[in-house]
């Protein structure tokens, strides 16, 4: 097994949070690992995966001391070299109960929360705002998306854009473990995307899964394997490439429990969101900013 680089830390102010973050020994094609089925209303399928994707091993452990100091973060925090976690405010918290955000049952049910109570919408988005401005550093971020996934999904994220409309859930094929953004910019660049502001808004316990390299990193370590052909790596091929030569590099997973949030920059590692495990709708809101504290 190979030994994690100091690379993107982790931040957070919940108590013992180290404790319930795990870590494994890399990843696989996805055709090698039998995939988790998702059995949910009248919805019964085995999710499709993209040809080339890679997903987590399962052999998760916990963390040990040496590893802990390697991911925790120092005072140079800023939003590209950290992930941060942490739970929203009581305030923020009565909104999304108020809206009833946690009755969901299907990804559909989220648009119909924002819709039901005009003021109440409008009380969220305020507070929203107000409350992500501690984050912010003073530069401008936006509201990005509210949705949902299935549960006991391995690895949730698919490109639905390239999807006909009206697509079904089952059609959708996961990426696997990924880096987002890959048409703005390129490898060298990733790090001045800015971050995202993700929280659960569902009943259950979800895992953000992330490699602690910096795309930065995770090309010098192909550039030295490769050589001269590391030319051809783009923001298109690097998580295939970095995953077909380092499959053995470990994955940690830090689990977003109900109201809990993560700070993350997407575009810059390699990650993904899993539902593994969970039998209730994963419900999402996301930001985009360059958050950090
Ligand atoms: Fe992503």
């Amino acid at each position: 097994m190979e030994i994690i680089q100091n690379g993107i830390r982790l931040h957070s102010d919940l108590n013992h949070f180290f404790d319930e973050v795990r870590i494994n020994s890399g990843t696989i094609h996805h055709s090698q690992q039998e995939k988790s089925k998702v059995n949910y209303l009248d919805w019964s399928f085995v999710p499709q995966y993209e040809e080339n994707a890679y997903v987590v091993k399962r052999d998760w452990r916990k963390l040990t001391d040496k590893e802990i100091k390697a991911l925790t973060a120092s005072s140079n925090r800023n939003y590209y070299n950290t992930i941060y976690v942490g739970a929203i405010s009581e305030e923020l918290k009565q909104i999304f109960d108020d809206l009833k955000f946690k009755e969901c049952q299907r990804p559909e049910d989220v648009k119909e929360c924002m819709k039901r109570d005009h003021d109440l919408t409008l009380k969220l988005s305020n507070t929203m705002q107000k409350y992500l401005t501690n984050f912010a550093n003073g530069k401008p971020f936006h509201f990005h998306f509210i949705g949902a996934n299935l549960p006991n999904i391995d690895m949730v994220a698919a490109d639905t854009y390239t999807l006909p409309e009206g697509f079904q859930e089952e059609d959708k094929k996961c990426m696997g473990i990924h880096n987002d953004g890959a048409e703005l910019r390129t490898v060298h660049q990733t790090y001045k995307s800015g971050n995202r502001f993700t929280i659960n808004l569902g009943n259950e316990t979800r895992y953000f899964l992330y490699v602690n390299l910096s795309l930065t990193q995770a090309f010098n370590m192909l550039k030295k394997k490769l050589g001269v052909s590391v030319e051809q790596v783009d923001l298109y091929n690097i998580s295939k490439l970095f995953f077909k030569y380092f499959p053995d590099y470990p994955v940690i997973k830090i689990p977003q429990k109900p109201y809990q949030y993560y700070i993350a920059p997407t575009d810059h590692c390699f990650h993904d969101g899993s539902t593994y495990g969970m039998t209730t709708l994963d419900t999402l809101m996301i930001y985009f900013g360059k958050f950090q504290y």
